[in-house]
């Protein structure tokens, strides 16, 4: 078993804020992600596969093709948008680091594990760079 990585890049803005708790609680509890007027980060996303390399090429998964696919289904979603309020797979949940690597496993992993060889091992978004999350699927 052998794991591959493609790394990708997006910038995008949130605010983590529930309407049902009150300004000082919101505060206290997100922090400056609180902010009413919005803010960004710098995302990084390394999007890891784990298989079998095909005996015809010696790859695990085509690398432009997982470029393609990440950069088509997950960052021209994500990149400059505003994660409350432009992203449909994002309307209704806290626009939380945690939640958007969830939703981003939902949609690479039925792209990917078609393939026999190869199957998506790993989400890791980085929202800043001393925070991050991985999610494996569960
Ligand atoms: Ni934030």
């Amino acid at each position: 078993m052998i794991y591959l990585t493609r790394k990708e890049h997006f910038n995008a803005a949130h605010k983590l804020w529930r309407p049902d708790w009150s300004a000082e609680k919101n505060e206290e509890v997100f922090g400056k992600c609180a902010n009413a007027n919005w803010h960004g980060h710098n995302f990084d996303l390394y999007v890891t596969v784990k298989g079998t390399p095909d005996p015809d090429t010696g790859f695990v998964i085509d690398l432009k093709f997982l470029s393609k696919l990440i950069k088509e289904k997950v960052v021209e979603e994500l990149d400059h948008k505003n994660l409350n309020m432009d992203v449909p797979f994002m309307l209704g949940k806290m626009a939380s680091t945690e939640n958007l690597a969830m939703e981003i496993w939902k949609i690479l992993a039925p792209e990917i594990n078609v393939f026999p060889n190869c199957k998506l091992y790993k989400i890791k978004l980085y929202e800043t760079e001393r925070n991050f999350v991985e999610y494996l699927g569960e």
